[in-house]
């Protein structure tokens, strides 16, 4: 196996890094063993349902479609819709990090307004003087842990926080992409965040269309570390299938995945959590096409709603 795209100060003999390889590497998703979060692989959004009550406090009013969701934490990745003149007009805090990006519409938080592509990451304790949405929103929103609102503002709270960037002004680069995944095609992205001591980090990522490997054939990977991904637009194929617009895959540490490519480019947003980013390549070549059907890796209960999409409405 060859390493690349690894984290400055993390190498190959460094203890993190061999133990969690060599207790993860290769082992498929057990439903009888512990693991916090699932392994799901993948799910549209459009296919689960709305819901009120999935999350504690204020959030419990707002529909949500939860995408992930750690049992033991209450950590949970979810899509929260807003309804137009939604307001908290009270000094509020959260007690887990909020990492957000506003798919539609509008949301203030303080005097900080969040529109359409504007991302934030508040850790925990983080001051929120008011809360609104005038015009409703949707948010693709991740919380570290069980979100419980208290009032009034916390005494401590979380480092870290980005608290407001506007992607749209953001260029793109393809500075620190794996040249693995840079062969015969444009892959570039923006770093949104990345804490280089516990190694989160979100990316957006933009490939090009007609993006394959070379050859139409490349080696599996894994981190050791979770891979999270959600797709804002276009279509993704790998061997669990064809991902668009909607789709969203929790890859805990350890499992192989690739290749992949685009045949019509995509734009998506991809976090590492639960470790440091190192792409471990595997040894033999796989083949690649961008036609694969529907084949997911997904808990039980989410297999009767799972449908899948094709890209193609003609
Ligand atoms: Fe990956």
């Amino acid at each position: 196996m060859r390493v690349t795209g690894m984290d400055p100060g993390l190498r190959q003999g460094d203890n993190r890094y061999s133990v969690v390889v060599l207790a993860k590497a290769g082992t498929p998703f057990d439903e009888g063993q512990p693991m916090a979060r699932r392994h799901i692989e993948f799910i549209h959004a459009q296919d689960l349902p709305w819901q009120t009550e999935a999350l504690p406090g204020p959030l419990a009013a707002l529909d949500c479609k939860t995408l992930s969701h750690d049992s033991e934490s209450g950590a949970c990745s979810v899509i929260l819709r807003f309804p137009p003149g939604w307001s908290r007009p009270t000094p509020e805090h959260l007690t887990a990090a909020q990492e957000f990006l506003v798919l539609d519409g509008e949301f203030e938080i303080g005097n900080q307004t969040y529109g359409l592509d504007a991302y934030g990451y508040l850790p925990a304790g983080h001051p929120r003087s008011r809360q609104a949405s005038k015009p409703g929103a949707v948010i693709l929103s991740f919380f570290d842990r069980r979100p419980d609102w208290m009032p009034g503002t916390a005494t401590t709270g979380g480092t870290g926080a980005v608290p407001y960037l506007n992607l749209h002004e953001m260029p793109w680069t393809s500075e620190g992409v794996d040249p693995e995944l840079l062969k015969g095609r444009v892959l570039v992205h923006k770093v949104l965040r990345h804490d280089k001591v516990v190694g989160s980090k979100t990316l957006m990522l933009n490939a090009s269309a007609h993006a394959h490997p070379p050859n139409w054939k490349q080696r599996a990977l894994h981190h050791p570390c979770v891979e999270e991904f959600f797709v804002i637009s276009g279509d993704i194929t790998g061997p669990q299938g064809i991902m668009t617009a909607g789709a969203y895959f929790w890859r805990p540490a350890g499992i192989a995945h690739g290749p992949f490519g685009s045949r019509t480019g995509y734009l998506a947003v991809c976090r590492f959590v639960e470790g440091h980013h190192v792409n471990i390549w595997h040894d033999d070549d796989l083949p690649y096409s961008y036609t694969r059907p529907y084949a997911p890796a997904l808990p039980e209960d989410l297999r009767p709603l799972a449908r899948g999409r094709t890209i193609a409405p003609y």
